[in-house]
């Protein structure tokens, strides 16, 4: 069975779309636990409401360590790190350790309105503020550059001009709960490549 680690920061409605997922028949995997980066927020909740298996590892305890303490308690029991909603950068040996086995969502069109500093309202905020007319979701791999790893999948939503930010988080949202089991989905099937900075998927999409 195809195994992952999920880690958040926050609400996690994506981890949610995930257990979903598997609750459905939809996705074969288990996850195995659940990090989150402090105690208390609702994504914990998520995950032993489902008796998976929580930790917290806090900069506050661990400090420039996180990574390391992460790696410790994953190493050789997952096949797939899933950033969902994960606000800290992974950093040090767990990228190697876990090289392209590290997935990411990122609530825009990456390389637009992404890397250091740009999460969560933020982002909206900053896609209403430019004008654009489109934004979306991305899935990536995860590597030494902040949101800078190859894309897997993209999907789109318009941007109105009505719009709060809170609203296009929602109309984002609503996708990246699709895309990323979808992206899980296809690595747990070996159907994602990296050639080149870039994937090639198979199977149905
Ligand atoms: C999502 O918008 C995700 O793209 C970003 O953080 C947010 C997390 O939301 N990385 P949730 O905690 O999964 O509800």
């Amino acid at each position: 069975m195809f195994k992952i680690a999920v880690l958040a920061s926050g609400g996690g409605s994506n981890l949610q779309s995930i257990i979903d997922s598997i609750d459905k028949g939809y996705l074969n995997c288990k996850i195995e636990m659940v990090i989150g980066s402090k105690e208390g927020i609702y994504a914990l909740e998520r995950a032993k409401h489902k008796g998976i298996a929580t930790y917290v590892v806090s900069k506050k305890e661990y400090g420039v360590k996180v990574s390391d303490k992460i790696l410790e308690l994953i190493k050789d029991k997952v096949d797939l790190i899933v950033l969902a909603g994960y606000l800290s950068i992974l950093q040090g040996d767990i990228l190697k350790e876990f090289k392209n086995k590290i997935i990411n969502i990122h609530p825009s069109l990456i390389p637009s309105f992404c890397g250091p500093k740009m999460y969560g309202l933020k982002v909206h905020e900053a896609v209403i503020n430019s004008g654009v007319k489109f934004s979306g979701c991305t899935v990536h791999f995860v590597n030494e550059d902040v949101d800078g790893g190859e894309i897997i999948f993209q999907e789109v939503v318009p941007v109105y001009f009505e719009d709060t930010k809170e609203e296009l988080q929602k109309r984002v949202l609503e996708k990246e709960h699709i895309l990323l089991p979808k992206a899980i989905d296809l690595i747990s099937k070996n159907e994602v490549e990296i050639i080149n900075g870039k994937t090639r998927t198979r199977g149905v999409f």
